[in-house]
């Protein structure tokens, strides 16, 4: 790999310049390093280290770049930011850090490179490359980063319980990149992870969503979630899923587990959509069965009511983790509350109302909703995949043919309630309600057509059976 070639890009070449006017030391380190030797395409931020003052550099480059762009500086961390061209280049002075237990934010002094590689979270994200004229483009690796990087390995530079405790949002970066990069976590760290999983309580809800969100954006999620779950970390962060694990077992009926299922259908939607909120609606689909699960002794186990009351959870889960709550998370909680929907349709003879009821509850999110169904299907019989998939397909199919012809997706009333009013004198009240509701759903009991003429006469039918006249 020949690395130094990207070294040779013009902010590079103005950054060494800023730095030898300065006669201070500097290195490019972390994720840029640690991509370009993966081969990862060149990462669009920069971090450098500087063996002297990271601001002042960060000034320095700032005017000698194109343009002048203006630096942001953030005092309290000695850290400066500033954007040439698409790139955003961080700039940091070389440091030593110890940390308070009760805190993420360190208490810094100056140091050298190496005292900074030290304190960072992985041997491959403490590798430097020189940015001085002495030995430019030569890589800095006193920790055997590069070998890791050959063996797919997360190693911390210092004793994995002193890196982790220092900063317990980098047990959640590990399990992120062994997902993310498919690299082993060393098995001394891993197992520091599960005995400080306690000190995720100091990480603030958006710093672990962030990391929810990438493992979730992995290939295969259930890699991430599985470490997450052996290191005692998801119990801490998503109680409501590791409540689903297990089976049990009455008169000799079981039910699957839920949890190992979950991850199944988060791996298998992964192979159909990027969108991350769909993701996460398979993450979080069956949360409901845990508090619902009964046994019955005529029905066996069931989850009553469980996408209502898994929806209702979704916002409390939200909530909990300073997670937006706005129309992403009503998507989730719609996919939720409409999970098992179509399985009833593929299980039944498909009629028309029943399929255009479904593209009106699910109006714009249908596709997705079918996806997410699809994705639920990790029967181990070949036989029954089949079917079932053969059924989503006709569902598929009905959706296209019934939404062509009807077009319910995004049902406005051919009747507006101010037509209603107008027609029949009244001011808003139940009988209006009442009137458009009953053209609603006429139309779709497909009794009449979603047209104009065809809903105007129904009005006019239902106020007269209501002895409304006009
Ligand atoms: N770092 C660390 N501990 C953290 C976060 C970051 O030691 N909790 C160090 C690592 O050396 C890391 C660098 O800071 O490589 C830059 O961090 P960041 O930009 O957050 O992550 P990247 O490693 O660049 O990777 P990604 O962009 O995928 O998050």
């Amino acid at each position: 790999m020949n690395y130094k070639k990207e070294l040779e890009d013009p902010v590079f070449q103005t950054i060494a310049g800023a730095a030898a006017q300065l006669s201070v030391d500097c290195y490019v380190i972390g994720g840029f390093v640690r991509d370009l030797l993966l081969g990862r395409g060149i990462p669009k931020d920069i971090d450098i280290v500087a063996v002297g003052s990271g601001i002042s550099l960060a000034k320095k480059v700032a005017a000698l770049s194109p343009g002048q762009p203006d630096v942001t500086v953030f005092k309290n961390f000695g850290t400066a930011m500033l954007k040439i061209g698409e790139q955003e280049v961080e700039f940091v002075g070389a440091r030593k850090e110890s940390y308070n237990r009760d805190s993420r934010n360190p208490i810094v002094e100056d140091g050298t490179l190496e005292d900074d590689q030290k304190r960072r979270d992985f041997t491959i994200n403490a590798l430097a490359l020189s940015l001085n004229e002495k030995d430019f483009g030569d890589l800095l690796d006193p920790f055997g980063g590069l070998e890791d990087l050959d063996k797919k390995i997360l190693r911390t530079p210092l004793e994995p319980g002193v890196t982790y405790s220092d900063d317990p949002l980098r047990m959640l970066r590990a399990i992120r990149f062994a997902s993310q990069l498919g690299f082993t976590i060393e098995s001394k760290s891993l197992e520091a992870i599960r005995e400080n999983n306690d000190r995720i309580r100091i990480v603030s809800g958006e710093r672990i969503v962030e990391e929810l969100h990438k493992i979730l954006l992995t290939d295969k999620p259930s890699t991430g979630f599985g470490l997450l779950h052996f290191t005692g970390l998801l119990e801490r962060i998503l109680p409501e899923l590791v409540a689903l694990q297990g089976i049990e077992e009455v008169e000799g009926q079981r039910h699957k587990d839920n949890f190992w299922h979950t991850l199944e259908v988060v791996d298998n939607i992964a192979g159909h959509t990027d969108d991350l909120w769909l993701r996460w609606a398979a993450l979080l689909h069956d949360i409901g069965k845990a508090p619902t699960k009964r046994y019955d002794k005529h029905l066996g186990w069931t989850f009553h009511a469980h996408e209502f009351v898994g929806a209702k959870m979704v916002y409390k889960l939200f909530k909990r983790l300073r997670m937006p709550l706005n129309e992403k998370m009503k998507f989730v909680q719609k996919m939720v509350l409409m999970s098992s929907r179509p399985i009833v349709l593929a299980e039944d003879f498909v009629t028309d109302s029943a399929v255009r009821r479904l593209i009106f509850d699910a109006g714009d999110h249908v596709e997705d909703l079918m996806t997410l169904c699809e994705a639920d299907i990790t029967t181990k019989n070949p036989k029954k995949k089949k079917r079932y998939l053969n059924n989503f397909k006709k569902v598929r199919e009905k959706i296209e043919e019934v939404e062509a012809r009807d077009h319910v997706r995004n049902f406005q009333p051919p009747v507006s309630g101010e037509e209603i009013m107008e027609t029949f004198g009244l001011p808003p009240s139940r009988e209006i309600g009442q009137i458009k509701d009953a053209i609603k759903e006429a139309i779709l009991d497909g009794e009449i057509p979603n047209e104009y003429e065809a809903a105007r006469a129904f009005m006019m039918k239902k106020a007269k059976e209501l002895g409304i006249e006009p």
